[in-house]
This record gives structure tokens, C-alpha cells and sequence, in this order.
């Protein structure tokens, strides 16, 4: 079957409300008429709302870069799925390394999370990846495996099918150092293989998969001719028009 590539932007904690908005009018003036990929940019919750309003009916659709696992309550700072749902937000990133390491989200929180998000009704981009060392062991798919596994396989068949997945190995992110085509090809290949072992082969063949870590407007071609490469999340290259939109054009 055919997946759609999807190129997601994270922002991260970058921009101020002013400089989003002219980030998202110079994509959407620079976008292609009618993309055949589907186009996400994650700004700060701060942004969101401006974002959705900015981006109605255009193909760029808005998703949110963390949450909390409950839906409401005395946890102050804090914004729940169901707080996104009701804004219009329809994706919420999570599992992100930043949020493991900077933020002690271990798997568990990020099981929670993920039940949070499938509960408001909306689709967790769940990321995943391993440090340097793990890779440099050889043991970065059971490692990755185990993170699916926590974090995710505990959902019925019926709510995974609203799952996307980014691979981001975490020494790639922000570095400047990218996995080589072949080394995302192996592992969104054996993700997809534990996705279809776990649950069925459409459910594998359906799965998409984004690659993630110093996507660049420049190796981004290389990257999605993959083919178990579903696209990109992206991070400081996603703060700049131009080479955001290049990065579209490689996976449209
Ligand atoms: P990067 O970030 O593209 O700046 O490496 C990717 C991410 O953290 O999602």
C-alpha cells in the first residue's frame, strides 16, 4: 500500500508569537497548490490557537508538542489532551528524548500519555530512539523495541491505528549528525515489523513511520526515498521558510 508522507515541524521552545506568524505566512505562501504530503508544524502551546487560526483551511494543520496524562486538575503549568482537543488540536508529540532526559518523562509517564491523548480523541506522533552508546553496542532495535513495547503496545488494534511513530535517534538530534538512509531504513523497517508481529500486517503496512534527527533541507531526498521512511519530524530546520519548504517539496 501507499502511505502518505507526512513532514512535521518542532518547534520547539523557538519563536515568539510574532516571528510563528511570519514563519507560517511565508509557508503558506510558499507551499505548493495542492501538496501531496500531509504538512504539520508543532509550535509552543502558547502559539497554538494563532496557528490554528492562521492555517484554517490550508494544508498545514497544527499539532502540539507535549501534554499531560490527566485531564484536569491541581497540576499547575500544565495543559491536558483534553485542553488540546478543545482548541482543535488534533496530534500531540510525545515520548520526545528532550521530554524523557530533560523532563524525567520515563516510559511510564509516556504509557500515560499516550492513553491521555488516545482517550481526547486525538493521534500521538510517539518518538522514539536510542543514545550513542546503545547504538554503538549494536543494541539500538532492542532497545527501540522496548520503548514500543512500554509505551505503546499496550493499546488495542483499534486505537494503535491512529499512532504515528517518529524514529529519532537521540545522537542525532540537534547534532548535525544524521542517521545514514540505511541505518533509518533498518530500524523503521524492524519497527515496522514489530508493529505487524504485534498487532497484523496491515496494521504494520498502514503504520507510518517519520524519521527524525538534523533532517536538512539537503539530505532530506536521500532520507524519504527509503521506503519504509514516511517522512520527517523536524526540528531546527523547520524554524526557517525556505528550508522547511524544500524539505516539503523532497517528500511531496
Ligand atoms: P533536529 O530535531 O531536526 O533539530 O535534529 C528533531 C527533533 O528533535 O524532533
Amino acid at each position: 500500500m501507499k502511505r502518505k508522507k507526512l513532514v512535521a515541524a518542532n518547534w520547539k521552545m523557538n519563536l515568539t508569537l510574532q516571528e510563528g506568524e511570519a514563519l507560517i505566512s511565508a509557508l503558506l505562501s510558499g507551499l505548493p497548490d495542492q501538496p501531496t504530503c500531509d504538512i504539520l508544524i508543532a509550535p509552543p502551546f502558547t502559539h497554538l490557537q494563532t496557528a490554528l487560526t492562521q492555517t484554517r483551511n490550508s494544508p498545514i494543520g497544527v499539532a502540539a508538542q507535549h501534554c499531560h496524562e490527566q485531564a484536569s486538575g491541581a497540576y499547575t503549568g500544565e495543559v491536558s489532551a483534553e485542553m488540546l482537543k478543545s482548541l482543535g488540536i488534533r496530534f500531540v508529540i510525545t515520548g520526545h528524548s528532550e521530554r524523557r532526559q530533560l523532563f524525567h518523562e520515563d516510559d511510564n509517564r509516556v504509557r500515560q500519555k499516550v492513553d491521555a491523548i488516545v482517550r481526547a480523541g486525538l493521534t500521538p506522533i510517539f518518538c522514539c530512539g536510542e543514545p550513542m552508546e546503545i547504538r554503538e553496542a549494536g543494541k539500538q532495535v532492542e532497545y527501540v523495541r522496548e520503548q514500543l513495547k512500554s509505551g505503546l503496545f499496550h493499546l488495542a488494534p483499534a486505537l494503535f491505528e491512529r499512532v504515528i511513530i517518529a524514529y529519532e535517534p537521540i545522537w542525532a538530534i540537534g547534532t548535525g549528525q544524521t542517521a545514514t538512509p540505511e541505518q533509518a531504513q533498518e530500524m523503521h523497517l524492524a519497527i515496522r515489523n514489530e508493529v505487524a508481529d504485534r498487532y497484523f500486517s496491515k496494521a504494520g503496512e498502514e503504520l507510518r513511520i517519520l524519521y527524525g534527527g538534523s533532517v536538512k533541507a539537503d539530505n532530506a531526498q536521500s532520507i524519504f526515498s527509503m521506503p519504509d521512511v514516511d517522512g520527517s519530524l523536524v526540528g531546527g530546520a523547520s524554524l526557517d521558510a525556505d528550508s522547511f519548504l524544500k524539505i516539503i517539496d523532497a517528500a511531496c
